[in-house]
């Protein structure tokens, strides 16, 4: 029997886009087969290894081309940045289950799904890139968004408030919005196609909440507590902005009081 942890392995040290799509579904699938498990004395690879496909070119984020909805290039650039970030997602799911060993069995399920769901994501906005004929990686993507894995490789706590509980829970903040405004165009694929992804992002920042009190607990943290300050020491460039959708946060499993130090 494999374990995930050779598959978390394949998927994060190949560069095929392709490959990894496939190593994906295969490993959610075989786990609900109960055909893979969670022993395993193999040591975790650094975090440098990780290998990312050669295009799309990656920019700081400045640098990025516009991505004004008032333009069909505008729209394209818009759908091609969204696909980057749930391509870089499946990523950050399988990094998460493969770096932090000794957890329940229940995380690394969790956690093998969510990369399953980051998939499906990146191939609706594939599939949705080429009716507007680009293709991802025709574009730049911004840089960003690996940065806090490398930053939190070594800390579980600070790895679930970065990850799930900042950057997918901004998710939650503006594609509200944005469904409103291809309401308003007319687009009905593309508000089905934003629906659809901004229902699972619930259920993954969730699962971030859900890991982050588990851990804290274990570890003696008050929770909270533990947030504001892993926030306060990994966030870069000041403080997560709003506004915050209060409503989908406490969904998602944020208490009152985090949401009021955020706001503050
Ligand atoms: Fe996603
Ligand atoms: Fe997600």
């Amino acid at each position: 029997m494999k374990t995930v942890f050779e598959c978390a392995e394949a998927f994060l040290h190949t560069t095929s886009i392709e490959e990894k799509l496939t190593l994906t579904h295969q490993a959610w699938h075989n786990w609900q087969l109960g055909k893979l498990n969670v022993n395993t004395s193999q040591p975790v690879l650094a975090i440098s290894e990780v290998k990312f496909p050669n295009k799309p070119m990656l920019l700081a984020p400045r640098a990025m081309p516009n991505r004004k909805l008032t333009t069909a290039a505008g729209i394209a650039a818009f759908f091609h940045a969204i696909a980057h970030v749930e391509f870089m997602a499946i990523s950050l799911a399988w990094d998460l289950l493969y770096r932090f060993r000794g957890l329940p069995e229940q995380f690394y399920q969790d956690w093998l799904q969510v990369a399953d769901e980051e998939a499906q994501h990146f191939e609706l906005l594939q599939a949705h890139l080429h009716t507007m004929n680009i293709q991802y990686g025709d574009l730049p993507a911004h840089n960003g968004l690996w940065d806090h894995a490398v930053d939190t490789a070594d800390d579980l706590l600070g790895r679930l408030a970065m990850v799930p509980r900042c950057m997918e829970a901004r998710g939650l903040d503006v594609t509200p919005a944005l469904i409103t405004k291809f309401e308003a165009m007319g687009d009905q694929t593309s508000v089905a196609l934003l629906t659809r992804i901004l229902t699972d992002e619930v259920g993954h920042v969730e699962r971030g909440s859900h890991w982050f009190k588990f851990v804290c607990h274990q570890q003696g943290y008050v929770s909270e507590d533990k947030y504001k300050a892993l926030i306060n020491h990994y966030y870069r460039g000041g403080r997560p902005k709003g506004p915050f959708n209060r409503e989908m946060r406490i969904i998602a499993g944020f208490s009152h009081t985090e949401l009021d130090w955020l706001e503050r």
